[in-house]
């Protein structure tokens, strides 16, 4: 391993904690988000390797992600067997609306004047991990990259995408 390499990402790591720390900027990825139902990436994801976009199909085809419907985990944990979770006992194939969704807690924010959109990324072969980090090792989804400017542009200057501000700002 390169010798000067390690202490230098070290440090640079260190100081993108302390910008967070002293940061005002209310729309940074948080650490510290509780959810409703103590949902595990490492046991789906990761243990169980449930592809990423099993439950977040929407990353391909428009801006969001989007974070699964209960009837998704119901498609799994409904008849009563598997995991921890209690059994929901609605059929899977009933359509009608929902008694209930889990409101999950956001852990990713962009302020409102970034446009930022999953679609282009996803088809031009970015893995979900450059930016989110290695999701499917964690119990808890906590971010490891902080999302700014600096870290878009650079690697759009790399890949050759655009740099128009217009591109990322409304
Ligand atoms: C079995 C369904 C399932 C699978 C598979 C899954 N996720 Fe998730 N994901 C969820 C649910 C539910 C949430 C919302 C709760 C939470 O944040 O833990 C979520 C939240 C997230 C979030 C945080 C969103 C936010 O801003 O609040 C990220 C990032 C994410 N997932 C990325 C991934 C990646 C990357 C993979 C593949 C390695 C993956 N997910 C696989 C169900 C899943
Ligand atoms: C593709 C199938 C599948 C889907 C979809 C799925 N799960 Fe699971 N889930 C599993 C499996 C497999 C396990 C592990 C069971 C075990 O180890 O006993 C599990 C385990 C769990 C556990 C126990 C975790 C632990 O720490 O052991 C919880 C809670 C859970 N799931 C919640 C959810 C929620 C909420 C959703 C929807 C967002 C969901 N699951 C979607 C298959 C799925
Ligand atoms: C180029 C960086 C990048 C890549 C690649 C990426 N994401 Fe994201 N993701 C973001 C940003 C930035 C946000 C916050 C968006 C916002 O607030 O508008 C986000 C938000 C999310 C959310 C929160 C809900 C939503 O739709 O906004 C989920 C879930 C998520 N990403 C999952 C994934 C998954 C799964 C993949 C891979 C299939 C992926 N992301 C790939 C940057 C990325
Ligand atoms: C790891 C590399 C990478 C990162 C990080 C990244 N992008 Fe991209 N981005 C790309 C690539 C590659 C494309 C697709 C270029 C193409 O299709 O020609 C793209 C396309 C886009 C587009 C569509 C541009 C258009 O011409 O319509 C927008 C908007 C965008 N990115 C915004 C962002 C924002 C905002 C961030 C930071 C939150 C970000 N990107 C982070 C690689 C990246
Ligand atoms: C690839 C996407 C992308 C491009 C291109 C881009 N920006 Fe940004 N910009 C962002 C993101 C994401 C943020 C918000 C995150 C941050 O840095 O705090 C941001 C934040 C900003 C801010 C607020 C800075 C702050 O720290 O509060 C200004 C001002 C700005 N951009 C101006 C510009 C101008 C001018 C251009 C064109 C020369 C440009 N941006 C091009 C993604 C982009």
């Amino acid at each position: 391993m390169n010798r000067t390499l390690l202490p230098l990402a070290a440090l640079l790591l260190l100081s993108g904690v302390s910008v967070i720390a002293v940061s005002q900027r209310p729309w940074l990825p948080r650490s510290d988000v509780v959810q409703p139902v103590p949902f595990s990436h490492r046991v789906h994801a990761g243990i169980n390797k449930i592809p990423c976009e099993y439950c977040h199909e929407y990353a391909r085809r428009s801006d969001n992600a989007g974070v699964p419907p209960i009837a998704r985990c119901v498609g799994c944990h409904g008849s009563g067997t598997t995991g921890g979770i209690e059994p929901v006992t609605r059929a899977w194939n009933d359509h009608r609306q929902p008694p209930f969704e889990i409101r999950w807690n956001r852990v990713y924010t962009l302020p409102d004047f970034v446009r930022f959109t999953h679609r282009p990324h996803i088809h031009a072969g970015v893995a979900c991990q450059h930016c989110h980090g290695p999701v499917e090792t964690m119990d808890r989804v906590v971010p490891v990259v902080e999302i700014n400017m600096g870290f878009c542009v650079e690697c759009h200057t790399q890949r050759q995408a655009t740099l128009d501000c217009v591109a990322c700002h409304h």
